[in-house]
């Protein structure tokens, strides 16, 4: 089921993000400050333990993770949420996975993975940025549900509709987040207005 989030900040930095004069340095921060803002709703089914704690005046009750996240960013371009997941959630863990679309087929193809332990019952947010034809994420999600992940959530920015409907498709039990759904795709698989190349852009690849 996609969820697009819809608050004033998340426009003002997406807007930011889509604009080309935007420098890699800015885009990599609009981009940390809009991860913080979607780490609130993609997080929002965290369970957690009651605690008690001693304030200056007395007992309080509170509450504490009772199982830490794992964040799991696609290569290159998703590690540019991960800080800003981080900076709300600092007891999230993080595993990497590496893939690439194809430029001929747009197929992504693996290159790198780095799972950690699996607690039972840890949720997994997958994170990137860009969600085009879909085809990355839904290998990324059959990959975590095949490594034994049963909670799952898929964080982007940018959604086509083509990718959303793939995704769904394959993989309806996912809940995914978004900024915006925009028009659709080019005939490179770019998303159409889009953002241009979310890897490149944070990393200042030109
Ligand atoms: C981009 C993006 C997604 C993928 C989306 O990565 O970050 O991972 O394309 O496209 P899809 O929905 O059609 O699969 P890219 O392959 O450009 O790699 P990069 O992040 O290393 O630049
Ligand atoms: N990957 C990107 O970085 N941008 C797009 O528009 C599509 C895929």
């Amino acid at each position: 089921m996609l969820t697009v989030i819809h608050h004033p900040l998340t426009r003002v930095h997406l807007t930011r993000l889509r604009d080309r004069a935007t420098d890699a340095e800015a885009f990599a921060r609009h981009l940390r400050l809009l991860a913080r803002l979607l780490a609130f709703p993609a997080l929002q089914g965290l369970t957690v333990n009651p605690v008690e704690v001693e304030t200056p005046l007395g007992r309080a009750e509170g509450a504490e993770l009772a199982v830490a996240p794992v964040l799991v960013p696609i290569l290159r371009a998703g590690l540019g949420l991960v800080d800003g997941f981080r900076d709300v959630c600092p007891e999230a863990r993080v595993w990497h996975l590496g893939l690439y679309r194809d430029h001929a087929t747009l197929s992504p193809v693996p290159y790198y993975t780095a799972p950690g332990r699996l607690d039972a019952g840890t949720p997994a947010i997958l994170l990137d940025p860009m969600l085009a034809t879909g085809g990355s994420l839904t290998y990324a999600i059959g990959y975590l549900k095949q490594a034994g992940v049963r909670q799952l959530a898929a964080v982007s920015v940018i959604a086509a509709p083509e990718g959303v409907a793939a995704v769904e498709r394959a993989h309806p039990d996912v809940p995914l987040y978004t900024c915006a759904v925009d028009r659709g795709l080019d005939e490179r698989g770019y998303i159409l207005p889009g953002l241009g190349d979310a890897g490149d852009r944070q990393f200042g690849t030109w």
